[in-house]
């Protein structure tokens, strides 16, 4: 708890271009939780380098990531928007959590699987404990809740048990972080395979909407989508991409899977892909006016990213040192 409100933490990677996936599973559920909770939202460009990155293209994703929450709606002064690596206690608790992370619950991790399979020439140690860096950036604010989309949930669970096996020996150390995943919209898939997740790292550029593609792209690659034969918007399970465009248009409107289904009965595909790419045009556009905008005044971010680090820091400082002492580090003499 901080100031008697409950902790919220989540953070992206600042890889590859954000996709509509990455908005309406995580980022549009930040935004509406963020007067209920005392918020962290991190640019994880400290998981960023597990995958060979330029690092002048990095730092310039991780600002424009940092931009692009405030341009979502994240109030920079209400909520803690900051680089991870500017906040050392991360690198410093990952450490000392892999020392209770066991090597058989990585290798189980899907993620690291699929990771390791596509970048074959390095499969680095760091590509493997991913998932207790992804601990410790929650354990260290002590959240109570961490919304993510689907495939982020099993390095939480694994968070969790690293938690619980810690406080079991030591005590209540660690809050216990519960998942959150919005109604609608938890796992996006690819408009062009929809049987596997719209993802920020596919070849294929029409099989994902970038946040950052003009309205005429958007429409474009809604009316490519692919379908099915059937000629009936219905949320069956065999017509996995009319499911999909249900639940990207219904994320984006906040209207119900039933309430959709009913719009577009007796409507062909053609009207019903345009209507999407419209509700998609209309969340998009203001965040990219705002993010344009933002863009343009360096010395406000500069002053948001200094302030945040420091607050961070001292919430993070916090649980690293009762860390440390609870392993039996010792004090410091001052
Ligand atoms: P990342 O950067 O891959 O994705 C950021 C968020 O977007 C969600 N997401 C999706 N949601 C729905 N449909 C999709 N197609 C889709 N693709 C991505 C992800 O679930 C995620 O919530 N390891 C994390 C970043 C991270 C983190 C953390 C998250 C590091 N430390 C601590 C929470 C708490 C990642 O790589 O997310």
């Amino acid at each position: 708890m901080i100031d008697n409100k409950k902790v919220l933490f989540s953070g992206m990677q600042a890889t590859g271009d954000l996709t509509l996936g990455n908005y309406l599973g995580a980022l549009k559920n930040w935004v509406t939780l963020c007067d209920e909770y005392e918020c962290f939202y991190s640019v994880v460009d400290m998981h960023s380098i597990t995958v060979r990155q330029d690092p002048a293209e990095l730092r310039k994703r991780a600002r424009n990531l940092l931009t692009l929450y405030i341009a979502a709606g994240l109030d920079p002064e209400k909520n803690c928007l900051y680089y991870q690596s500017h906040v050392s206690a991360h690198a410093e608790l990952a450490w000392i959590l892999n020392c209770y992370a066991y090597m058989g619950e990585l290798n189980r991790m899907t993620q690291f699987k699929d990771k390791a399979s596509k970048h074959t020439e390095n499969i680095n140690t760091g590509l493997y404990t991913y998932p207790v860096l992804m601990a410790a950036d929650i354990l260290l604010y002590q959240a109570d809740v961490v919304p993510v989309g689907k495939d982020q949930m099993q390095h939480l669970e694994l968070c969790r048990d690293v938690a619980q096996r810690f406080n079991g020996i030591y005590g209540e150390v660690f809050t216990i972080p519960e998942g959150y995943l919005g109604k609608i919209g938890a796992k996006i898939m690819s408009l062009q395979e929809p049987e596997k997740k719209m993802s920020k790292s596919d070849e294929n550029t029409n099989a994902s909407i970038y946040l950052m593609d003009d309205p005429d792209t958007i429409m474009r690659k809604c009316k490519r989508a692919v379908t099915d034969s059937k000629a009936c918007v219905s949320y069956e399970e065999d017509q996995p991409g009319i499911r999909n465009l249900l639940d990207i248009y219904c994320a984006c409107t906040d209207k119900s899977t039933q309430e959709a289904v009913l719009e577009f009965e007796g409507k062909g595909y053609g009207d019903f892909k345009s209507a999407v790419g419209e509700s998609v045009i209309s969340v998009l556009l203001p965040i990219q006016t705002r993010f344009k905008e933002l863009s343009t005044d360096k010395a406000y971010i500069d002053q948001i990213i200094k302030a945040n680090a420091e607050k961070a820091n001292y919430y993070a400082q916090k649980t690293l040192r009762k860390v440390q002492k609870k392993v039996g580090f010792p004090e410091r003499i001052r």
